[in-house]
């Protein structure tokens, strides 16, 4: 039994449990999609439902009008939010159930219901949900028929809350399929909590829990922004792995499950010290960072300069100098790579497991290649004296990035702990500037020839 009084569950087995539970009910179980989707128009994919879209749009038959599938995710958007609470990961699982046309309401929320208190052992007395409060600007009406769903399978009303565009109408990017979504909530009890009155799902604290999303597609939006009526309607549903887990497991964050935890004892064995909160903040970047490598590096994604490359980069020097917050010096992730893969176990397949020192080894590299300049900019960093407004100049920062190569967005980042911003104007004249220099010593050169 965990703190939640539920008995404990591994997420290899939230996962079985999960898809035989769908294949019982009917639904052809996918197998999840490489996390790099050729056509994709993200660089990753960053939702369960983004592998079925040509199903969803009507352009391809599926193999069955009710799908399940387990889905890799990484979303790099909201980076910067990894770490501060309990639930944000760039990489996750999301585990799903589809209707292409086939059920509706009614069976999305009856099944859904019957699995977490069935199947996972979830109290209905913990549950909340939340549905689509309607829109007058967009002329969609209040979800009623949510709400008497929700209330026929026993959800009394006041833990059924309307919300609106922002937090209840789903969609992916702005354009595209879209609709009004349900999400299921776990309270956590008050202690995990603001402490407000009006605390509730939807809150930004970490008390309510969102592990689910019932989404009932049933618009388009245009280009212009207008919204049409589907001719036929599909249901997508997402259910975080991680945050199912972390409550199943009575675990303190979703860094704290199963599939995390060889890692962060290793990471404990490694790390020298750190300031509490500071301490906490960094062994989650480290953790949710470097798993997010391994999972772009199965799908082939090295890092590089450019585009998916740049993102893998990005992630092994964040996690680098979260390294530094530890007292960490040297090259430590691929001290990780083995713990993560013990953790995740048959959650990667036997040929990731045989790529695993492949990866070791070019997140490695790629860290001790870093690692010089990291130590150069962070000295650089903390020695940079604001002006009285907590301002710093922005050739000092553009000199920080072009003459030693340390990454803007990483030197603002830090910047930014300490409260201080950066004049942006200056920045770009500095850019301005060294490009005019470059640009006439490069004629001149060229001259000379
Ligand atoms: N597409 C929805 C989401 O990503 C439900 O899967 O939340």
């Amino acid at each position: 039994m965990n703190t939640y009084g539920i008995q404990y569950v591994s997420s290899r087995e939230i996962v079985d449990r999960y898809l035989s539970f769908f294949c019982e009910r009917g639904h052809y179980e996918l197998s999840g999609s490489p996390l790099v989707l050729p056509g994709n128009s993200t660089s990753f994919v960053i939702a369960g439902m983004q592998p079925l879209l040509p199903y969803l749009r009507g352009q391809t038959i599926p193999p069955s009008p009710r799908l399940t599938c387990l889905q890799r995710c990484l979303r790099t958007d909201d980076i910067e939010a990894v770490g501060i609470n309990s639930l944000k990961n760039t990489s996750f699982h999301m585990l799903g159930n589809w209707s292409i046309g086939d059920y509706g309401r009614r069976e999305a929320i009856t099944m859904a219901l019957e699995f977490l208190l069935e199947h996972l052992g979830l109290e209905k007395a913990t549950l909340w949900v939340t549905v689509f409060a309607g829109d007058p600007e967009l002329c969609i009406l209040p979800d009623e028929a949510a709400i008497e769903e929700w209330v026929r399978v026993g959800i009394p009303r006041e833990r059924i809350v309307p919300l609106g565009v922002e937090d209840n109408l789903w969609e992916m990017g702005g354009i595209g399929l879209c609709g009004p979504c349900s999400e299921i909530f776990v309270d956590r009890g008050p202690n995990s909590g603001c402490g407000s009155l009006t605390c509730r799902p939807g809150c930004f604290c970490d008390r309510y829990l969102e592990i689910w999303n019932l989404v009932f597609m049933e618009f388009e939006r245009l280009t212009n922004g207008a919204l049409v009526s589907l001719p036929r309607r599909n249901v997508d549903t997402g259910l975080g792995l991680e945050r199912v887990a972390s409550v199943l497991q009575g675990a303190e964050s979703n860094f704290s499950i199963d599939l995390f935890l060889p890692a962060s004892e290793r990471l404990t064995a490694l790390q020298a010290g750190g300031e509490q909160t500071i301490e906490l903040r960094a062994r989650r970047i480290i953790l949710d960072h470097l798993r997010a490598v391994l999972l772009a590096g199965f799908a082939g994604v090295e890092p590089g300069r450019d585009g998916r490359g740049s993102v893998v980069r990005r992630l092994i020097r964040r996690a680098a100098r979260q390294g530094r917050l530890l007292g960490i010096q040297g090259p430590f992730l691929g001290e990780l790579v083995e713990p993560l893969a013990l953790g995740h176990g048959s959650l990667f397949t036997g040929e990731e497991h045989a790529l695993l020192p492949t990866l070791k080894e070019r997140i490695t590299h790629e860290e001790a290649l870093f690692a010089r300049v990291l130590t150069m900019g962070l000295r650089y960093l903390e020695q940079i004296e604001p002006d009285g407004r907590n301002v710093i100049s922005g050739e000092q920062l553009f000199r920080l990035h072009a003459e030693k190569g340390f990454p803007v967005d990483l030197a603002t980042e830090i910047l930014s702990e300490r409260g201080i911003t950066v004049d942006w104007l200056q920045y770009e004249r500095s850019k301005e500037e060294h490009r005019r220099v470059s640009r006439v010593s490069a004629e001149k050169h060229f001259r000379g020839m």
